[in-house]
């Protein structure tokens, strides 16, 4: 096709300039594909290959003082206090709108049973994997294990393939609300239902406030396809209570999106958060309260003489008081509960102020190949996939991180084995409780600083709780000098944590 309002070039000058021109594209072109692949090449990770150093010789070599994730147990001497078996099972179920799914269950149920433990105990569960045919693990989220009990396929075990079975044991050693899910494959598991609540409840006089006569378990969990649920129950769950009684509310988030919850009909204390209690909780007037993905937070809520009270959250409650009482409603709270500053400072077990190592983990976004796949996917200090920073730190250090949100979405980041306090938001330092958390909602644009203290020798993931975006490239782990894993990832190791 020509333009009739340009005069024409001789067919020579034409023909001259469309080979260089040509040239040049097909030169670019080349170099740009290059490009291409090189990052694809070079963004794919090996069919099998190891977090860390391992012992069979072909990773970097050990020390001999290197020890093996595997040797990171409980004391294997001390009988159970508590004892159960899970059979982990793939199911069809049935969500809150009727529709039907592919999940799981434990026991025959989804969430599968409560484990209830006293502060002190030794936990013993045997997971038996009857037929979750991409195999199965159990982690402990928020109870600091032993590092070889925390059930991550391909950093602290092999996934347990049907047939097969692993026995977790641990020291309950802090009380609070927790709850345990799969850690292979989990974005598929967790939301598919493999997964249940952990109480751990305080032997009294040891510092857990226990005024509550009582208390009640607020699973939060949306199956696929469904709306949210209370353990599974859409809309209304009912707890008998007596007026006057005051129940402690452990409410948990297992979703991969932030949570809200607040109450009707009482006033409410805010007692702890992620297992910890805060240091004299002030009364919540007129307050939601923030759970991120992954997060508990434990309410106090007292019964009135002549009627019910109502713990809710966007789609479902909790009621509680007696059978036949009328409990209100009320819509959602305007403004947050604001946990840099609730509650009175306390003495801290370390000097948060002089840490022994900083480090930054930001958050990002770019287009790139994760694992040869093209994508917008998210980085980690500018990198993603085997090329995320890995954290390394030696046991007894206090270590601070500043999490930098640079993306535009929220990010629940949670830290394994350890508990981490919050010390600012945004370089505003936290003023109210010392508030520990394992769970943390990172807002888009905010920054957290954190502390914790290197108290149990692992290797540790690091990663937001939104589980699809772990699998997006938002994962990492916090690894202690010297210690080694003989478990695999990749393609070919059967292991696939997100
Ligand atoms: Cu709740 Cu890495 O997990
Ligand atoms: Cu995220």
């Amino acid at each position: 096709m020509s333009d009739p309002d340009r005069p024409a070039e001789g067919p020579e000058t034409a023909h001259r300039f469309s080979t260089t021109a040509r040239r040049a594209v097909v030169a670019l072109l080349a170099v740009a594909i290059g490009w291409a692949a090189w990052l694809w090449w070079d963004s794919r990770v090996p069919a099998t290959y190891s977090v860390a150093p391992t012992h069979s010789g072909h990773g970097a070599q050990v020390g001999a003082d290197g020890v093996d994730v595997v040797d990171l147990t409980a004391d294997p001497d001390r009988p159970a206090d508590v004892r159960m078996r899970l059979e982990a099972r793939s199911a069809t179920l049935t969500n809150s709108n009727g529709g039907s799914f592919r999940g799981y269950t434990l026991n025959g149920s989804s969430p599968g049973p409560e484990i209830r433990a006293r502060e002190g105990d030794m936990v013993e569960v045997a997971l038996h994997n009857i037929d979750v045919a991409d195999g199965t693990t159990l982690h402990w989220h928020g109870v600091d294990v032993p590092a070889a009990m925390d059930g991550v396929a391909g950093v602290t075990q092999d996934a347990v393939h049907p047939g097969g079975s692993f026995t977790y044991r641990f020291v309950a050693e802090d009380p609070g609300t927790y709850w345990y899910h799969a850690h292979q494959v989990s974005h598929e598991q967790v939301i598919g239902g493999l997964l249940g609540p952990l109480v751990i409840e305080p032997v009294a006089g040891t510092g857990q406030d226990t005024d509550a006569d009582a208390d009640a378990t607020m699973l939060l969990h949306t199956y696929p396809g469904g709306s949210r649920t209370i353990a599974g129950v859409p809309e209304e769950t009912r707890r008998d209570a007596a007026p006057g009684a005051t129940i402690r509310v452990r409410a948990i988030n297992t979703d991969n999106v932030t949570a809200q919850v607040w109450v009707a009909g009482a006033d409410a204390r805010l007692l702890a958060v992620d297992g910890t209690d805060l240091h004299k909780p002030g009364v919540v007037k007129n307050r939601r309260i923030r759970l991120a993905a992954g997060a508990r937070a434990d309410l106090a809520v007292t019964v009135p003489a002549d009627g019910a009270v109502r713990v809710q959250s966007p789609g479902v409650s909790l009621v509680l008081g007696p059978p036949d009482a009328v409990a209100p409603e009320a819509p959602s709270p305007a403004e947050e509960l604001d946990l840099l500053t609730y509650g009175t400072p306390a003495v801290l077990p370390f000097d948060a102020g002089a840490p022994d190592r900083s480090y930054e983990y930001r958050i990002g976004q770019r287009v790139g190949f994760l694992d040869g796949r093209p994508g917008y996917w998210w980085t980690i200090n500018g990198r993603m996939g085997r090329h995320v920073p890995m954290y390394t730190v030696n046991e007894g250090e206090v270590v601070a991180m500043r999490i930098v949100n640079r993306s535009p979405e929220v990010h629940p980041m949670h830290l394994h084995g350890h508990h981490v306090l919050v010390t600012a938001r945004d370089g505003r330092p936290a003023t109210g409780s010392p508030w520990w958390v394992d769970s943390l909602d990172v807002e888009a644009g905010e920054s957290y600083d954190i502390v914790f203290l290197a108290d149990n020798p692992g290797i540790w993931m690091d990663h937001c709780h939104n589980l699809p975006h772990a699998v997006e490239g938002l994962m990492t782990h916090v690894s202690y000098e010297g210690v080694t894993t003989p478990f695999l990832l990749g393609r070919g190791s059967g292991n696939e944590p997100e």
